[in-house]
């Protein structure tokens, strides 16, 4: 796929014209990284905005005692380092590939320049953190005021809106991750994590099969858990 293709499809760039992407892609360079590679780590300082080409990375902050909290996962078209770029602080969390993954990464001189020629970027922008803020705000419902089974059924409605294929009223998640990894994302043990995952199975709320899970009725269990 040309540069100019894979920027038009990115939701941040995919109201601009031709020309535009045209720049954009001369003002970016491509880099690559293997998986379990750390691409920025919290609290350091930075100043290049990524745009993940393919590949997936996770998003997570760690406690002095070293346990893992993962904020979220992002995958093809997603962008991030924008909060250090937009508000001069540090980075906010620790970024890792956890697949092998192609950035597109542009310089924050640059970035700033284009949000002032360009505001549909930055109204694009602002409705992409306003997204985060909504699923942020999920997050903080479910780990202050639910229960193991609203944890876990969290989690999975996050992943299903990231990375769950729709299809009559199913939702599938192909690779779901690994349960250590569910468990720091929905603030639990890997046990429960196992456990709730086997209980909603017997409920016939979701299917499992190896690391593939499938809602059986999303709206229902969107309807039972948020
Ligand atoms: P920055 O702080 O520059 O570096 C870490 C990046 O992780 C941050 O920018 C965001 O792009 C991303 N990030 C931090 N918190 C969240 C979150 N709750 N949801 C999605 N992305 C996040």
């Amino acid at each position: 796929m040309a540069m100019t293709e894979f920027l038009a499809y990115v939701p941040i760039f995919s109201e601009l014209p031709d020309e535009t992407l045209s720049k954009i892609e001369r003002i970016g360079s491509c880099k690559t990284f293997s998986k379990n590679d750390v691409i920025l780590m919290e609290e350091e300082s930075g100043t290049a905005l990524f745009v993940i080409m393919n590949g997936k990375v996770k998003v997570s902050r760690t406690s002095t005692d070293g346990r893992e909290v993962i904020l979220t996962i992002l995958g093809e078209g997603d962008f991030f380092g924008e909060m250090a770029i937009l508000d001069g602080l540090t980075r906010s969390a620790t970024v890792v590939a956890i697949e092998d993954t192609e950035l597109f990464m542009i310089q924050r001189n640059d970035f700033m320049t284009m949000l002032h020629e360009h505001p549909e970027i930055s109204i694009a922008l602002l409705q992409e953190l306003t997204k985060r803020l909504r699923a942020a705000d999920m997050k903080i419902k479910a780990l202050s005021l639910k229960d193991a089974e609203g944890k876990v059924a969290t989690v999975i409605l996050q992943l299903a809106d990231e990375i769950g294929k729709i299809k009559h009223g199913k939702v599938e998640i192909d690779k779901l991750p690994l349960q250590q990894d569910l468990a720091n994302m929905a603030g639990t043990s890997r046990e429960t994590i196992s456990r709730t995952l086997h209980s909603f199975a017997k409920k016939g709320l979701v299917e499992l099969d190896g690391n593939k899970l499938k809602i059986l009725d999303y709206e229902k269990f969107r309807g039972m858990f948020i």
